[in-house]
């Protein structure tokens, strides 16, 4: 037993840190809530083997070194949770045992990463992650970015500090563009809305958690003295100071009440935009709460109901293997057709051979496939019970299925390649439809059928080819004519005009997608530059990491596409970053340095703008410098030199005053609103309730 114990601790362990850390989980909730459960009765069982370490005796810790980490005023708590009503029946019975007939409020269990926002005087103040529930991370820059949290806050029973509990999600509409874009790049995808949200609020750079597009609701007010006595009253306050409180709370007074929101509401998810996991119900009255107080993990005034998955059963028949255009080998199960949450599902992804070995999944088995945020469905189990005798363990690939290549495997991740990219079809016609995609060099008229045959009929073997091609050579394809040969011929032609970065997005060098084109290009300003970079130059640039330097380091260094690149080259393809176009001349014979880091422009993006009204962006505070422009984190070498030499400093919207016509897009609206303190306000005593 005492193994058995210790066996389910180390797997939580690791499981913990996946979800925590790597926010990057390994299984799903109710898999890892299950697990928790069995260590947590055997425990019980068997106190002679308490460990003070064990996971069921702490909250994970998503804490990340690079964010200053600050101590919660009011810990930020969990929820315990159950999958059953009659769990659920016997919290409110407990309840209302204790205090008599009690008032509810029911609400969504929003799924995404836990945030808290104090506001000091009505201004957003700070923003901190739960991190392991004492302290957490300084994640306000990236909350800020979120165009639904205010900044200031409207009304006039503003209290002077208020802690606002919430929840960071990322809307499906967000996510699905997201991961459009990081398969785009190969980049490896987000499995969910949840790790999208966790992944995006802890990236160094605001700029690109603003163009990702998190939303924000808020749950929870905390504080010495809140307005009102009940949390009802108290998101309603809250919702006129213009914070997000969603409509999709409800008061309840009965256990039926209870079960209806919780029917309703699972059936409604389907609908909604963003992911929900379940319904929380929560004591209305604050000083109940206070009366019925915490355990050392969460509150015993709340408890959060979790709703399984929506599941279909269905037959495993086949797993078909795709390779990409980066060579990468992704799996694909054939289902016998079976219908989940109002679609027929005939495929399901199996993402990559760990995760085929953990489920053990084998032909001929019965999968339990199920739909999350994501569009294509995911096989996350097994019945055994229904496992024929004679099955066997599924083996994986050892060779490319299209051109029978060695595949090999990258340490550190978790796909299969096949090497052989000058060699193999799909890898190939993955890179010309790459090249020829709207958002690389945009060549109407070629489509992906187009660019297959053009390459099945030996015309074009590489993206370098399509400039040598003939109008008659691409008439000559079925369903092609003279004019619509001609059309493709023009737009090859006018692609000669694409700017660098495109081209360079065109590329389709392993993940290097359309956002660290725009920054190589930008920081850079030519091919030749890039390619004579080392790893460490070119991880200098925003947004590039050592993956993705090594990366490029690797595509320059290919004979192939070396030669590729040069006859792109004399075609005339942009290799430069062009003279960037006048916007205006308003900060003609102005120097600017840039230090720290800022909100809604990468340091690269300022540059730009500085360049492009005739401005000059200079590395170092000197004498000749004109403004300091700083942003948060600040270089303090910096700011000391500026105050001595009496150089001005301004923020990034003082900067953005200064270009006119440049649009903010901070809801700038918000700053102008008035501020005025509570008149009337309740003292709550035990803060936390
Ligand atoms: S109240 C002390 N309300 O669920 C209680 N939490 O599994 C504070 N969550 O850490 C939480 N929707 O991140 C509350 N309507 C809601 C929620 C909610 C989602 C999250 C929250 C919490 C986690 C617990």
């Amino acid at each position: 037993m005492k193994q058995k114990i210790e066996a389910l601790r180390s797997r939580l362990n690791a499981l913990n840190y996946k979800y925590y850390v790597e926010a990057n989980p390994d299984i799903s909730d109710y898999e890892y809530d299950m697990l928790l459960k069995e260590l947590q009765e055997l425990e019980a069982q068997h106190p002679e083997y308490d460990d003070p370490n064990s996971p069921t005796k702490r909250v994970g810790s998503d804490l990340v070194n690079t964010f200053s980490s600050v101590v919660h005023k009011f810990p930020m708590l969990s929820l315990s949770n159950t999958y059953s009503l009659e769990e659920l029946r016997a919290f409110v019975d407990r309840i209302e045992r204790e205090e008599g007939p009690t008032e509810f409020v029911c609400e969504l269990k929003f799924d995404g990463t836990a945030i808290s926002i104090i506001y000091v005087n009505g201004r957003l103040e700070r923003a901190v992650t739960r991190g392991d529930g004492t302290r957490g991370d300084d994640v306000t820059t990236n909350i800020r970015t979120i165009r639904t949290v205010p900044l200031v806050l409207r009304g006039d029973n503003v209290p002077e500090y208020v802690e606002m509990r919430g929840e960071v999600i990322m809307p499906h509409a967000s996510f699905r563009r997201l991961n459009a874009e990081r398969e785009e790049a190969g980049e490896p995808l987000f499995a969910n809305p949840r790790n999208a949200a966790a992944g995006t609020i802890k990236l160094q750079n605001s700029a690109e958690v603003a163009r990702r597009g998190l939303d924000c609701f808020l749950y929870y007010m905390v504080g010495d003295k809140l307005p009102f006595a009940t949390h009802w009253e108290n998101l309603e306050a809250a919702r006129s100071w213009g914070l997000k409180i969603s409509d999709r709370m409800q008061r309840c007074t009965t256990w039926e009440e209870i079960e209806s929101y919780i029917t309703r509401t699972d059936a409604l998810r389907l609908e909604l935009p963003y992911d929900t996991d379940g319904a929380v119900i929560k004591v209305n009255d604050y000083s109940v709460r206070h009366r019925l107080g915490a355990t050392a993990k969460a509150p015993r005034w709340a408890v959060a109901y979790k709703f399984k998955a929506e599941q279909a059963l269905s037959r495993l028949l086949s797993v078909d293997f795709q390779v990409g255009r980066t060579g990468a080998i992704t799996p694909v199960a054939n289902l016998e057709p079976v219908r989940l949450s109002g679609t027929i599902v005939k495929r399901a992804s199996l993402h990559n051979a760990d995760q085929i070995a953990l489920l053990d999944v084998r032909l001929g088995d019965m999968v339990y496939v199920e739909k999350g945020g994501e569009i294509i469905p995911k096989i996350t189990g097994v019945e055994l019970s229904e496992r024929e005798d004679e099955s066997t363990p599924f083996e994986y690939i050892t060779h490319c299925p299209e051109c029978g290549s060695e595949l090999v495997r990258i340490e550190g991740e978790a796909k299969h390649y096949c090497p052989n990219s000058d060699g193999c079809a799909p890898q190939i016609v993955g890179r010309i439809i790459h090249f020829i995609s709207r958002k690389a060099m945009n060549i109407e008229g070629l489509g992906e059928e187009t660019a297959e045959l053009l390459y099945t009929s030996g015309l074009v073997r590489n993206v370098a080819d399509l400039y040598s091609l003939r109008p008659q050579q691409i008439a000559s394809l079925p369903r092609m004519g003279l004019r619509s040969a001609e059309k493709i011929m023009q737009q090859l032609e006018s692609s000669k005009s694409v700017p660098f970065a495109r081209v360079l997005f065109a590329l389709g060098i392993r993940f290097v997608g359309e956002t660290t084109a725009k920054y190589l290009a930008s920081h850079f300003r030519s091919l030749d530059a890039i390619m004579n970079a080392t790893e460490q130059e070119l991880a200098e640039a925003d947004e590039v990491g050592e993956k993705i330097a090594s990366s490029i380091r690797a595509y320059f260094t290919n004979e192939s596409n070396l030669a590729i690149i040069n006859r792109l080259r004399e075609v005339g393809l942009q290799f430069e970053e062009g003279e960037q176009s006048r916007l205006s001349s308003q900060l003609e014979g102005v120097s600017i340095v840039i230090s720290g880091s800022f909100v809604r422009h990468s340091r690269e993006e300022l540059k730009a703008l500085i360049e492009q009204h005739g401005g000059k962006n200079l590395a170092a505070v000197s004498g000749a410098t004109d403004y300091l422009l700083a942003g948060d984190k600040i270089g303090p070498a910096k700011l000391q030199k500026a105050n001595k030499l009496g150089v001005k400093i301004i923020s990034e919207s003082d900067f953005e005053q200064m270009i006119v016509g440049v649009p903010s897009v901070a809801d700038i609206g918000e700053e102008d609103r008035k501020t005025t303190h509570q008149s009337e306000k309740i003292a709550v005593q035990g803060e936390l309730f």
